[in-house]
């Protein structure tokens, strides 16, 4: 049995399609969710359902029981994250699961100097905290969902004329949260993933310049690149009304990338998707048009 968390959001409902797909059979897999309305998509298919919430620690361990791989998709919410994750790994224990399949994050600094130690510090910390449990797992250091990037470049591109971001020539290897979904279900029905770690990044990295370029030989529009310092960036996106929980994600992930946290580059993501992963040129074609 594959029991995947996360199972109504973006990761998870992605990853029970793939697994789908890929020929496991829908009672063979069993979509953690936290109430009965949100199981009625899966019910309809034959997925098992568990009810189960990160904060309810005994009903991760009645969830979990008879599960040989669990998909734990890293939870939503930051504040809580790092109580609900040990609840997790311990109920993984607890119920005598096999492998955990755990969807971290790229980083190069693992300090608190790191822009992004608000989220990085509870994924740190679960790694250790799976690795210490003694189950086989296999991490996988998802860099940024490429998905994400239209919203650092700002959805007035074309109006504005201007990407404007802190983020300097820092570059960063995104990659479609759809294929890093479609790579994570290879791993539970293939083999030899057991006690590894993945940098799941795409196969070239890009800078917003070249992101500012690129869109405007594809719209016709000319559009410039203009790296503020933080402080600055930060008031602007304040003026404009933006709410200070979301200026504080989008400068530091944007502080992050200026620091090339999220500028690592691997073959692991292309050796176990099977093919190259869509490049961030052929992401834009989709997103901008003439
Ligand atoms: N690499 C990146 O760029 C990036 C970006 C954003 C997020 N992430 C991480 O990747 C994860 C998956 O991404 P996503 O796009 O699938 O996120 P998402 O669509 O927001 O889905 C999050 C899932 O976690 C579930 N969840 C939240 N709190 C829970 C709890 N207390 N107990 C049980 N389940 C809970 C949600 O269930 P409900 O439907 O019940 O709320 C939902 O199914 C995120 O949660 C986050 O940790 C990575």
């Amino acid at each position: 049995m594959i029991l995947v968390t996360g199972a109504t959001g973006h990761f998870g409902t992605a990853a029970i399609h793939f697994l789908l797909e890929k020929g496991v059979k829908a009672n063979q897999i069993t979509a953690l969710v936290r109430s009965e309305k949100a199981a009625n998509e899966w019910r309809k298919k034959g997925v098992h359902i568990a009810i189960g919430d990160y904060d309810n620690y005994p009903s991760l361990v009645t969830a979990f029981k008879g599960v040989e791989k669990l998909l734990f998709v890293s939870g939503s919410d930051i504040g809580k994250r790092l109580a609900q994750h040990e609840n997790v790994v311990k109920a993984a224990k607890e119920a005598g699961v096999k492998q955990i399949v755990y969807t971290s994050f790229q980083r190069r600094n693992e300090t608190e100097t790191s822009p992004l130690w608000i989220v990085a510090q509870s994924h740190l910390q679960t790694e250790k905290w799976i690795k210490e449990s003694g189950i086989t797992y296999t991490i996988l250091k998802n860099n940024l969902y490429m998905d994400f990037v239209p919203a650092f470049v700002g959805e007035n591109v074309l109006q504005s004329g201007v990407v404007y971001l802190p983020a300097q020539n820092g570059r960063v290897s995104a990659v479609l949260r759809v294929e890093l979904a479609e790579a994570t279900a290879n791993i539970l029905v293939g083999g030899n993933h057991e006690n590894k770690v993945y940098e799941f990044t795409n196969t070239e990295s890009f800078s917003y310049q070249e992101i500012a370029s690129f869109i405007s030989d594809r719209t016709g529009k000319t559009v410039h690149y203009v790296s503020p310092s933080p402080a600055e960036y930060e008031q602007t996106l304040a003026k404009y009304g933006v709410p200070p929980d979301a200026i504080g994600v989008f400068t530091s992930f944007a502080v992050a990338q200026a620091q090339g946290e999220l500028d690592v580059v691997s073959n692991d993501l292309q050796n176990i998707l099977g093919r190259t992963p869509t490049s961030i040129g052929a992401f834009l074609n989709t997103v901008y048009k003439k």
